[in-house]
């Protein structure tokens, strides 16, 4: 496999998360993602931090009830008050008894550094 960061969140897709068409609300699937790359920056410093952008989003395959969803997420650029993450994420299912592995999403997300103000501050590293 790829070098797609750490393991940072794995959680099963339920029927609540549905859309209308049945499959997982997307904007779950964006929930997954903001949860991840907040614990990825966590690898640097371990302060609050507020999620000041999401720089590209992509749904790739769609994600279905049932479907073990894995978040994997890694630093790719860190600047005096940010950080940029990229989370790449995944849904496994089980197809005629075999275990298949989807990649399925794939996101860009920035934190800024914040105070308990919720002003951004330069990071602690
Ligand atoms: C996050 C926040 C404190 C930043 O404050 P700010 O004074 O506007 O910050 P700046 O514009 O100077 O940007 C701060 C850093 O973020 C980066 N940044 C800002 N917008 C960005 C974007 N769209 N994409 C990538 N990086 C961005 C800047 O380049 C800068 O990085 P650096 O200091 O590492 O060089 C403020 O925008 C805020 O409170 N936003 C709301 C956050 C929120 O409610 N998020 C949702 C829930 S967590």
């Amino acid at each position: 496999m790829r070098n797609y960061g750490k393991l940072r969140t794995r959680v099963v897709a339920m029927p609540k998360d549905t859309n209308s068409k049945g499959n997982i609300f997307g904007g779950w699937i964006m929930s997954q993602i903001d949860i991840a790359g907040s614990l990825t920056v966590r690898d640097l410093d371990s302060g609050n931090f507020a999620t000041v952008a999401v720089n590209s989003l992509e749904f790739k395959k769609a994600v279905k009830i049932g479907d073990t969803v894995t978040c994997y997420g890694k630093i790719i650029k860190v600047g005096k008050t940010s950080i940029q993450t990229q989370i790449e994420v995944f849904a496994e299912r089980v197809v005629e008894h075999e275990e298949v592995c989807v990649h399925v999403t794939s996101a860009i997300v920035t934190y800024v550094a914040v105070d308990n103000e919720g002003s951004k501050r330069a990071l602690k590293i």
